[in-house]
């Protein structure tokens, strides 16, 4: 696969593997061999940025998917950058399907993370730890400084922030250069264009999650459509519901149309729309099944041009859309 670099020197293939879906938000955990075997897959068709989290699992097994991802990639570590988070935890009192994140950011509390994740990665270092949310009562110059202390001590050899935005990015790389945001970025969330010049300013890379809209913008999921009410995330998401579907034909017609002229599917020309868009920008789109992981990584070749992508642009700007799923409530008890 074609590659691209974030910040200065990480080297990551153009799409990367989100791992989340394996453990946490999208339905039950796959089967762990079979989630294993994926990652391996994509490994060998060439991926090598996978993407994990601290707290991607169930109430039964919380820390899952970190595991799952050091295991699968055991074989190849020296080849493969493994992106991890620190940061927040869910507030398991809440009944809610979708959880709210506590967010802590506290130095131990940081130290002990990096420790945990190292373990269950199986690996010494990091290649890119983010912090996954702001904490507002831990400033984000000490939360820099722990990252310089962890990059001295080679634990881990970049780092980011996630869902951050100017003024916490400027501040943190002050402190520590910042690799990379990891930010929600798709059709349907543009809201982060606005760091671009920052971003180019500073010379930081844009992971950008969901870009799939949470699987909306590959069109397989219209009217009617169930997920599973107690494991699946995407019950309560806004472009799911059925009246969404009457609010976003003119972008489905948009999607369908595109990936029809260039002989590709809706879910190529949104993640090529992501590439197209800065050279920077790598989506990390999950799935778990081997085809649509093929599907995603082909996206890689197919090139947009500036007048494609502006149109894309003009279309989805006077546009009519539903709201989309913009991340789960923070909560501020520790
Ligand atoms: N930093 C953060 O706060 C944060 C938040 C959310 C996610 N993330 C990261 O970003 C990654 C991706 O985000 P995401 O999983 O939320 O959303 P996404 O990549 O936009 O969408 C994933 C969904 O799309 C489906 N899908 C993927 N490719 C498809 C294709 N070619 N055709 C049809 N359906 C397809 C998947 O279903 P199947 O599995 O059934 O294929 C899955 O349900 C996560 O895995 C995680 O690593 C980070």
């Amino acid at each position: 696969m074609k590659t691209r670099t974030l910040g200065n020197d990480l080297t990551v293939s153009a799409v990367g593997l989100g791992c989340m879906g394996f453990s946490h938000a999208y339905g039950k955990p796959t089967d762990r061999s079979e989630a294993i075997k994926l990652i391996r897959h994509a490994a060998d068709s060439g991926y090598t940025f996978f993407d994990t989290a601290e707290i991607y699992g169930s109430a039964a097994d919380p820390h899952q998917n970190e595991e799952l991802v050091g295991e699968a990639l055991r074989g190849c570590r020296d080849k493969v950058v493994i992106a991890t988070k620190f940061g927040i935890r869910f507030d398991m009192s809440s009944p809610a399907v979708n959880k709210p994140l506590i967010p802590d950011s506290r130095p131990d509390v940081i130290r002990a993370s990096v420790e945990g994740s190292l373990k269950r990665l199986g690996t010494d270092h990091i290649d890119l730890y983010y912090q996954h949310r702001p904490d507002p009562d831990v400033p984000i110059e000490e939360v820099a400084g722990v990252m310089s202390d962890l990059i001295r001590e080679g634990k881990i050899t970049h780092w980011g922030l996630s869902e951050s935005g100017a003024e916490l990015i400027r501040r943190a790389h002050s402190v520590c250069p910042v690799t990379a945001i990891q930010n929600r970025y798709s059709m349907m969330a543009r809201q982060y264009e606005t760091l671009f010049p920052l971003l180019e300013e500073l010379h930081i890379g844009f992971v950008a999650f969901s870009p799939l809209a949470n699987g909306y913008l590959t069109t397989k999921y219209g009217k009617g459509f169930q997920f599973d009410r107690q494991y699946d995330y995407r019950s309560a998401m806004p472009q799911f519901s059925d009246e969404a579907q009457e609010k976003n034909r003119a972008l489905i017609d948009l999607l369908t149309k595109n990936a029809q002229e260039k002989g590709v599917t809706p879910a190529q020309i949104s993640l090529a729309w992501v590439m197209g868009k800065r050279p920077y920008i790598v989506p990390i789109p999950g799935t778990r099944t081997p085809e649509r992981m093929q599907e995603n990584a082909a996206s890689a070749d197919i090139v947009l041009t500036a007048q494609e992508i502006s149109a894309i642009d003009s279309a989805l700007e006077q546009m009519e859309m539903s709201e989309v799923f913009g991340g789960s409530k923070i909560t501020k008890q520790k």
